[in-house]
């Protein structure tokens, strides 16, 4: 049962922010990074694969592992989540969408101008000159994935590429995330979907449109948030809660 006043301030409001973790895409088949048992980080351990000084100790270790999982995005579909994303955009003056995934499945469901607080598979950059390659990258060498294969090198100084994502210990990109928190300011309502919360700045965005007056809505598999007034909860699978919550608000 969706909330009468959920309903309404989504009717209502002029701008919303959607704000995504890894369950949006979990049931495109992406695993999550802390779900117990399938979630990355309870399989792999982050200090060997997702910092810049694993990378210096075992480039070929951390490519090939990047490289696994940009092959399991490219063969996965956007999900009805991802769908109701960019459908949203329709029916709201403003929409301001902020991922903190690295797949790119938002983009081919249709939702344009993502903001990405964590970088992206598809966007490699050379770890000595910060280049990019100017091409894309094609499918990756190993279809088994998940092994050992050395980064490509740098068209322009000879150096190792790095995937293109915010590691541990690093930076979130400035443009992005100043563009997230004037979202957070400003939005109406705040649709927080799959994120478990934990990780900041990121986890400030939400925290930052409550604070400012706006409506918080979570969708999740688990109960987070922190059950303050006009926050919400819709529990459940991402690609069934969203759409019951847009065809609540915009159906007739
Ligand atoms: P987490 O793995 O921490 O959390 C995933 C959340 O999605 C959990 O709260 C799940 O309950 C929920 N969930 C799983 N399946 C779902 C579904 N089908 N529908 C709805 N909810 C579902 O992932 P994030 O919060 O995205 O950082 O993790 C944040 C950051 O931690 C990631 O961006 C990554 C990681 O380290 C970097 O790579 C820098």
């Amino acid at each position: 049962m969706i909330p009468a006043p959920l309903i309404t301030a989504l009717r209502e409001a002029r701008h919303v922010l959607v704000f995504t973790g890894a369950g949006v895409s979990a049931e495109s088949g992406i695993a999550t990074f802390r779900d117990a048992l399938t979630g990355l980080w309870e399989r792999f351990d982050p200090a060997a694969l997702a910092t810049a000084d694993a990378f210096r100790r075992d480039p070929a270790l951390v490519w090939g592992w990047y490289e696994w999982r940009r092959m399991q995005v490219l063969q996965a579909q956007p999900n009805p989540a991802h769908q109701a994303i960019a459908a949203l955009a329709q029916h709201v003056a403003k929409l301001t969408l902020v991922t903190q995934n690295v797949d790119d499945l938002h983009e081919r469901a249709g939702s344009r101008e993502v903001i990405h607080l964590h970088g992206s598979l598809h966007q490699p950059r050379c770890f000595a000159c910060a280049r990019t390659p100017g091409e894309p990258l094609g499918m990756p060498d190993e279809p088994e994935g998940g092994r050992r294969l050395e980064p490509p090198h740098c068209l322009h100084c000879g150096g190792k590429l790095r995937p293109g994502v915010v590691w541990f210990g690093e930076s979130l990109p400035t443009q992005a995330l100043n563009a997230a928190f004037d979202a957070a300011a400003e939005c109406d309502v705040l649709i927080s979907i799959g994120t478990s919360g934990v990780v900041y700045p990121a986890a400030e965005v939400p925290e930052r449109a409550w604070r400012a007056g706006a409506v918080l809505v979570h969708i999740n598999l688990q109960p987070v948030g922190n059950h303050a007034e006009r926050e919400y909860l819709l529990r459940g699978a991402a690609a069934e809660q969203l759409p019951a919550l847009l065809h609540a608000a915009f159906a007739d």
